[in-house]
């Protein structure tokens, strides 16, 4: 599945061909998709590679002595080395593939050894998946969380977050974009001031992975979680990156098939890492498709990918920045193209029906973020979110659909 990388030149409308979705219409009217954080559109490459893997070299991966089967293992084998690649990590053995993100995190907190007392730092802005898995520590084993404050835009005060590192802390869990409000974390910072306490680092780039490169080398951090469905690639894959010594440290969080050495009546001895961490048989299609979105991905000018997102980001800022109703949520430089907002005296499930009826596909709610929320104030908020395949004229379609909202709810 190693398709020629041969770089395209910049064409919304020559992107948006790829995927047939988005030429569908929602209530008559065509479909105008801003909920790209919760999940993006696939390509017809993932789709047409996924399937094909099943029509022509389908069976289970590492188990198997027939064609078959191998054919399978090398191609999840391929994908696992285009993730690293992807990454930025130095080895394929550094990549467990999970079931999503989610996994990925709680594999991490598992897998670490707490004793009551012992401190993990997140901040108030991370998603529920990178809260849960820590507060199951917290009631299980009496761990303490420590909260990393943030400004009105998610801005974060990293004097404040040398400030919670102590000699108890076991890990610094924070997001390399925030889904709510797009802000991205100083993540090589963070990294540099928990790595001179001892203190190892996990970052969420859920979010970040799809709006800019990711270099794990780059960054020295020592755990990566990101999601393969906000990646134009399929639901049922994340990966979770780890330094190879860390992955080494980690307890296996699952247990069955595949992921162990030898298992006796009185004795068990676990697989090497990344297969110590894939209990069972692991998301083989879903791996297919994950590598076939990465090479889409690659295929792209990501620069120009990168500039038309922050174009489309900035459009809608300074468009709802003129209402005088709606207030924004997280105005940080350099965002990602994630734009939260509250529109006056009106519930913002109320604006996304209103949205809906009109084509207009945006999230409304906590977004998985309950702690942030508290933080700025509010319940719930709206938000759009932007991918590479969207259209200038959809911001102005938006901003339309609001201000007919308006007029409903007002
Ligand atoms: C920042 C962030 N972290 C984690 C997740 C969880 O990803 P998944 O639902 O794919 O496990 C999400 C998904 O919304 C997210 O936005």
């Amino acid at each position: 599945m190693n398709a020629p990388m041969i770089k395209r030149p910049f064409d919304v409308e020559a992107i948006r061909a790829d995927f047939t979705i988005l030429s569908r219409q929602v209530h008559d009217r065509p479909l105008v998709y801003l909920d790209n954080a919760a999940s993006a559109q696939k390509p017809e490459a993932v789709i047409e590679a996924m399937a094909a893997q099943m029509r022509g070299a389908y069976a289970n991966v590492h188990r198997g002595l027939h064609t078959l089967a191998n054919e399978t293992t090398e191609a999840f084998e391929n994908a696992r080395a285009a993730v690293a690649r992807f990454i930025g990590a130095a080895t394929p053995e550094q990549i467990v593939f999970t079931k999503g993100g989610t996994q990925a995190i709680n594999i991490v907190a598992n897998g670490i050894d707490i004793h009551p007392g012992d401190e993990i730092v997140l901040s108030v802005m991370e998603h529920h998946s990178n809260i849960v898995p820590w507060h199951f520590l917290r009631e299980r084993k009496g761990a303490v969380l420590k909260w990393l404050d943030i400004d009105d835009d998610g801005g974060i005060d990293l004097a404040a977050l040398d400030a919670l590192i102590g000699p108890k802390t076991k890990m610094v869990a924070v997001t390399h974009m925030s889904n709510v409000l797009g802000a991205k974390t100083p993540a090589a910072e963070i990294v540099r001031i928990a790595h001179a306490k001892g203190v190892p680092v996990l970052l969420d780039g859920c979010q970040s992975t799809v709006h800019g490169r990711v270099d794990v080398g780059a960054l020295d951090v020592d755990f990566f979680a990101f999601t393969g469905h906000k990646l134009y690639g399929p639901t049922g894959i994340g990966v979770l990156y780890g330094k190879a010594e860390r992955l080494k440290a980690l307890r296996p969080f699952e247990g069955g098939g595949e992921m162990i050495d030898i298992v006796e009546r009185e004795r068990v001895l676990y697989n090497e890492p990344p297969h110590r961490f894939e209990a069972g048989t692991p998301p083989i299609i879903e791996a297919v498709g994950l590598h076939a979105a990465i090479d889409w991905l690659n295929r792209q000018d990501r620069a120009a990918l990168e500039a038309h997102e922050a174009a489309l980001r900035d459009r809608a800022m300074s468009a709802l920045g003129e209402i005088n109703w709606i207030k924004l949520h997280g105005r940080a430089a350099g965002k990602g193209a994630i734009v939260a907002f509250s529109m006056d005296g009106a519930h913002p499930h109320d604006v996304a029906q209103i949205l809906d009826r009109q084509g207009v596909a945006i999230r409304a709610g906590h977004h998985c973020a309950q702690p942030l929320m508290q933080r700025l104030g509010v319940t719930a908020t709206a938000r759009a979110s932007f991918a590479c395949y969207n259209r200038a004229e959809e911001v102005d379609v938006l901003i339309e659909a609001l201000h007919k909202a308006r007029k409903l709810l007002g």
